[in-house]
């Protein structure tokens, strides 16, 4: 794994126009060139086609707010913002369910059992960014949020992210889905004025 600091054209790429990304963007991400994000279990709660929210509480879950920027780079050179790249995103609630505990199609429910979940597409710079609750661990897992990608061009990548600060944890030692995530994919989760948890995933995807 190479270790190296953000040069200043990488850094105006993967840490977007606020202060706020830059730090945690620089702490969580910058010095650490993971390369092509890592895959990680579907799980059995993938439901496909949701529909397109930035806010994907939608239902009004209880919980602390939660907001996941990134940026999704991929290219000849691996680092190029790529726009328009389809992001999902499905995680629990605060008391560890999943709306819905199930999967498929989205047309297989009713629009009141979808929450948590939510789609969305990267801007011409690469990024992308969704508000939510923070998910509860649950059974033997590790507080993680599901994410899949896909870019044309490039090979599309199902995975997980994780909480920095849980890392070393009992829950996290107890977990052994996904033991060997890289370093990007552990967020380093931030609780701003606000009271809002902010994260920044950068998602690096390997040309087809
Ligand atoms: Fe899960």
């Amino acid at each position: 794994m190479l270790r190296r600091p953000c040069s200043p054209p990488r850094r105006s790429v993967c840490c977007g126009p606020s202060a706020q990304a830059c730090t945690t963007a620089t702490t969580a991400n910058c010095a650490t060139d993971c390369g092509p994000t890592g895959a990680a279990t579907e799980g059995p709660f993938y439901v496909r086609n949701v529909a397109v929210a930035t806010d994907i509480n939608t239902r009004g879950a209880r919980g602390k707010p939660m907001r996941v920027t990134g940026v999704v780079l991929g290219g000849a050179d691996g680092n190029t913002p790529l726009a328009g790249v389809k992001v999902d995103i499905w995680h629990c609630d605060a008391g560890g369910d999943y709306h819905p505990n199930g999967n498929g199609d989205v047309s297989r429910y009713k629009p009141a059992d979808i929450n948590l979940r939510g789609s969305g597409t990267t801007d011409a710079q690469g990024r992308f960014a969704f508000d939510s609750i923070v998910p509860a661990n649950y059974g033997s897992r590790r507080r993680h949020i599901h994410w899949r990608f896909e870019a044309a061009g490039h090979r599309a990548v199902t995975t997980q992210s994780y909480w920095l600060n849980e890392k070393g944890s009992p829950q996290d030692l107890g977990d052994f889905t996904d033991r060997n995530a890289e370093a990007c994919r552990w967020l380093d989760f931030k609780t701003n004025a606000r009271g809002v948890e902010e994260g920044f995933f950068e998602v690096k995807l390997a040309r087809a």
